[in-house]
């Protein structure tokens, strides 16, 4: 359907042969058709060229040594010069611009800038940038402010709202023919920006929002190539500017707009000594816009491709089924909250419910709302405005909502972003809660691992197979892949986990369940997480749990419900919360947890009127549970485990006060070397999070022992990360704790409640490891098994570096601090990003 631009070359008859290289072109030596102009490096030319089979001559720069070659800008696109004409020449005019002149000395394109002094030299950079300068070498005017179809690095395109001005990609009419094309790209201006192909003025492609690190819609883009894709929107200045830069100069790489409207990510191959194509946008027809009209969803592994959100049919159905699905999809049901309201005021007036749909490029036309800090108050803030027909809560963004008809979405295999839609109670069939959502696009996924986990419950009693756990963990990540859920495990699953022991995982039925927490009453609630609600129950041989009873609306879909079950069956530790069993019924999805009496440590450690119960040796104990807990399950469980949302509330306490990790939600599988994962969506929770992972998305094992350093250092003072953040002049706790002890007054940390019972050495042995478990960098960050043994007082402590992310003065780079106050200019700093609890 798309024909995608095959030639990526652009070839030129006249290269000038014989052509003189200059390396600059002055008011007493202009260029002319037998000379180019070369880059002091020889990486790029610049000079007059014919393309194939035209009559029409340009003035163009291109790569000089790397062919094929690529014309990565053009001056006079739309003022072509005759073939013919030799006379022709690129000089600098008597008021120091650059003119191109034919033969009858008329003016084809000029910079026409406003230049002081009239002597002035051009030259090309080594970048690709053709620059003129003054006589002090001040830059006057450069072709990177006026881009013709290419992206080099280090070149910005974008806009300035205030201005009006656009700096903006515009493809060639067609491969030899260099003038302005039908295809534009460039940012849009709303927040957060967007990448937008136009074909004229009609949306031809999207990347979706930027969430600061990539764009949602582009699961594909590779970043390994670059220093960073970089995306810097100034809402006081009106400006938004996008570049890709490559990781150092010797990689050479470009973007560009084709004639067919793809925009395309080139780079060079040092192996094959040629160009190769990075990704391409659109590549398929899901990723034309709009394709499936409004309130369609698109599926390039389906067939067909569209389908409507659940809740609504197509508008036209001879139309839809003849594969035409531009007019999309209209409700089925009015919605509630639409209904006329004598009507509504007699009838008791039920709310309308969110579908949600996982893995999702987000609708185009977001409304970003920025004093909504977590994912329950965007979803309320959307279900009390009845123009708000959909909304996403977006880690590293912050809430999305909708009010125009949802258009351009498309599901992916991995990546992308939940989406909740609004529909009509009705819709649903359904009417367990108000706050149901129903996960449709893992509808496959639920039948699916439901019946594995039932079977994984259920193999409990038959006999212990071989205690494998290598099948375990084959079957785990291909599970956790779930590219596409079935298709990765194939017909073996069932024999694989045939074969696993499953340990004492009960399968408990919901009235059993309802029964034992009596009918989930208020009064057995032990607490409220993103996930769920958990409650007290008791079985009838007296033993306590807790049950957690997954609402599907919360961040924990199925993904994290699998994975937790997975994960913590096979996990056994002293200082892990254990997995009694699960049910799974209907829409119900229930966890069965060991009753931890003492409830979380942040139940004392934050209130002033509980924490002296905790006292220096109780505090070491716990924190030297945590730390053993968390060596095994990065080093010495079977599977190596990343929690990723270590933190106070997520360390429950038994009647003895020993500590117990929880809340596997998050956790996720490494294999042995593979240490470095990069995920899309940042989960976690804010304070905790170690700077590699919430500016990059990267996470480590290390990334546990930078939470473990917080969590640590809350221990000794009391006192959360957050709290201090904007009081007095204390950036936050790392940041004075690091103040104390280079000053020498490292004990000043100590929570007040304690100071009197407590070990200064064993203090100061916290406090230092402490220190060095939040070190900028992952690599300086010891791992849990030396922080053990530190910890023990067996090994020596080296000295930490300053954390210097955590002074906001000391911040490195603009981009980095710009990332870290965009990621806490809300309110939300103590909340989670997934809350869980
Ligand atoms: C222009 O290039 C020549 C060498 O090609 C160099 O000697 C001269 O200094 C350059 N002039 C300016 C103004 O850069
Ligand atoms: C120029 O175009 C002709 C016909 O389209 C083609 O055969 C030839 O290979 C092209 N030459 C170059 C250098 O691209
Ligand atoms: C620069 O401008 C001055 C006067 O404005 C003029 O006399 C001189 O010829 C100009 N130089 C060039 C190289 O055009
Ligand atoms: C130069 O710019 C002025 C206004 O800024 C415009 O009127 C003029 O036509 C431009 N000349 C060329 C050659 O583009
Ligand atoms: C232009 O500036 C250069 C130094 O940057 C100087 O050597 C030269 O004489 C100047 N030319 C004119 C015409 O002013
Ligand atoms: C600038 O932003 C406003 C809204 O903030 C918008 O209405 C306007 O169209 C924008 N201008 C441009 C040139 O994009
Ligand atoms: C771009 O728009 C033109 C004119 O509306 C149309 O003829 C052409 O088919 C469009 N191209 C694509 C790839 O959609
Ligand atoms: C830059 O990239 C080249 C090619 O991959 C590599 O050989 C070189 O070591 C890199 N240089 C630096 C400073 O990273
Ligand atoms: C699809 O339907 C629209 C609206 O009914 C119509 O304008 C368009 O021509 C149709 N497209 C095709 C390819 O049939
Ligand atoms: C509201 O309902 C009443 C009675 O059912 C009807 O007469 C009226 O037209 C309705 N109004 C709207 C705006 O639908
Ligand atoms: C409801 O949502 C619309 C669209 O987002 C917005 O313009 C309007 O101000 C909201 N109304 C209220 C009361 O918040
Ligand atoms: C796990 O998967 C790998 C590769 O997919 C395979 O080589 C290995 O045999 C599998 N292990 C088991 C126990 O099935």
């Amino acid at each position: 359907m798309i024909g995608l631009y095959s030639s990526l070359v652009v070839f030129f008859l006249l290269q000038a042969h014989q052509s003189t290289a200059v390396f600059n072109i002055t008011a007493a030596e202009p260029l002319f058709p037998s000379q180019t102009l070369v880059s002091s490096g020889q990486i790029f030319e610049l000079g007059f060229f014919t393309p194939n089979g035209s009559a029409n001559r340009y003035v163009g720069i291109w790569y000089k040594s790397m062919t094929p070659s690529k014309i990565v800008w053009v001056a006079n696109r739309d003022t072509p010069l005759a073939h013919s004409d030799q006379s022709a020449k690129l000089k600098i005019g008597s008021d120091g611009n650059l003119k191109l002149v034919d033969k009858q000395q008329n003016i084809v394109w000029s910079t026409n800038v406003s230049v002081h002094s009239n002597n002035t030299t051009a030259m090309l950079t080594d970048g690709g940038n053709f620059v003129l300068q003054d006589r002090n070498s001040v830059e006057i005017w450069a072709s990177f402010d006026d881009p013709t179809d290419t992206l080099l690095p280090n070149m910005e395109i974008g806009l300035n709202n205030r201005t009006g001005e656009r700096r903006y990609l515009v493809s060639w009419k067609n491969d030899n023919y260099p003038s302005s094309g039908y295809f534009v790209t460039g940012i849009t201006w709303e927040t957060p920006p967007q990448l937008f192909t136009w074909n004229g003025s009609s949306p031809y492609w999207r990347s979706g929002p930027w969430d600061r690190s990539t764009f949602i819609g582009m699961p594909e883009m590779d970043s390994s190539y670059f220093s960073g894709y970089v995306l810097q929107q100034d809402l006081q200045q009106g400006t938004a500017y996008f570049s890709a830069n490559t990781k150092n100069n010797s990689l050479f790489a470009y973007g560009f707009v084709s004639p067919g409207g793809v925009l395309t990510l080139i780079i060079w191959d040092y192996g094959s000594k040629s160009w190769s194509t990075n990704w391409e946008a659109p590549s398929n027809s899901c990723e034309v816009y709009g394709t499936c009209g409004p309130f369609g969803l698109c599926n390039s592994l389906n067939s067909p491709i569209c389908r409507c959100v659940k809740g609504f049919t197509p508008r036209s159905k001879e139309e839809w089924n003849s594969r035409n699905w531009t007019r999309g999809c209209i409700r089925e049901t009015e919605l509630n909250c639409q209904k006329n309201t004598s009507r509504s005021a007699s009838m008791q007036v039920k709310k309308d419910v969110f579908v949600q749909m996982n893995r999702m490029k987000v609708p185009d036309s977001a409304e970003y709302l920025k004093d909504i800090g977590d994912e329950g108050g965007c979803q309320s803030w959307c279900l009390n405005n009845c123009t708000c027909l959909a909304y996403s809560y977006v880690g590293t963004i912050g809430c999305l909502v909708w009010a125009k008809d949802l258009i351009d979405m498309q599901e992916f295999s991995t990546a992308g972003q939940d989406v909740c839609v609004r529909v009509a109670h009705d819709n649903t069939g359904m009417s367990i809660q108000t706050r149901l959502i129903i996960s449709v696009s893992t509808m496959v996924g639920i039948v699916f691992v439901g019946a594995a986990i039932f079977s994984l419950c259920k193999w409990r009693t038959s006999k212990r197979g071989t205690n494998n756990s290598n099948l375990l963990l084959n079957f785990t990540l291909n599970v956790l892949k779930d590219k596409t859920g079935e298709m990765s495990l194939g017909n073996s699953w069932k024999d694989q986990l045939k074969q696993v022991d499953a340990s004492e995982l009960t399968m408990f039925s919901f009235s059993n369940l309802l029964h034992v927490t009596n009918n989930f009453d208020a009064t057995n609630k032990l607490g409220q997480g993103g996930f769920g609600p958990v409650y007290k129950g008791k079985l009838n041989d007296g033993k306590e749990i807790a049950v957690k009873r997954l609402s599907s609306s919360s961040g924990q879909g199925m993904e994290e419900f699998k994975n937790e079950i997975i994960l913590i069956s096979k996990l056994q530790h002293r200082n892990l919360v254990r997995l009694m069993g699960c049910c799974i019924e209907g829409e119900e999805k229930i966890l069965v947890y060991e009753y931890l009496s003492n409830k979380s440590l942040d139940t004392f450690l934050f209130d002033s009127g509980r924490k002296a119960e905790l006292n220096w040796d109780i505090r070491f104990q716990i924190i030297r549970g945590i730390a053993s807990g968390l060596q095994y399950l990065h080093r010495e469980s079977n599977l190596r485990v990343i929690h990723r949302d270590l933190k106070a509330s997520n360390i429950l306490l038994d009647e003895k006060m020993n500590p117990k990790i929880s809340d596997f939600g998050l956790a996720r599988i490494f294999e042995g070397t593979q240490v470095l994962l990069n995920t899309h969506k940042v989960v976690g929770t804010l304070g905790y999070m170690s700077p590699e992972y919430a500016m990059g998305g990267i996470f480590s094992e290390k990334s546990d022992v930078y939470s473990f350093g917080v969590l640590l250092l809350e221990i000794v003072s009391g006192k959360k990360n957050t709290s201090l953040y904007y009081q007095g002049h204390h950036f936050n706790l790392l940041s004075y704790a690091w103040q104390l002890w280079s000053e020498g007054t490292g004990l000043d940390l100590t929570d007040e409640a304690i100071v009197h019972t407590c070990s200064t050495s064993e203090v100061m042995r916290c406090i230092l490891v402490g220190l060095l478990s939040v070190q900028d960098h992952a690599t300086d960050r010891p791992n849990m098994s030396s922080l053990v043994l530190m910890l023990s007082g067996e090994s020596e402590l080296p000295q930490p570096r300053p954390p210097t992310f955590t002074f906001k003065s000391e911040i490195p780079s603009h981009d980095v601090k710009s990332e870290w106050e965009c990621i806490f200019s809300t309110n939300s700093i103590t909340n989670s990003v997934v809350d869980g609890r």
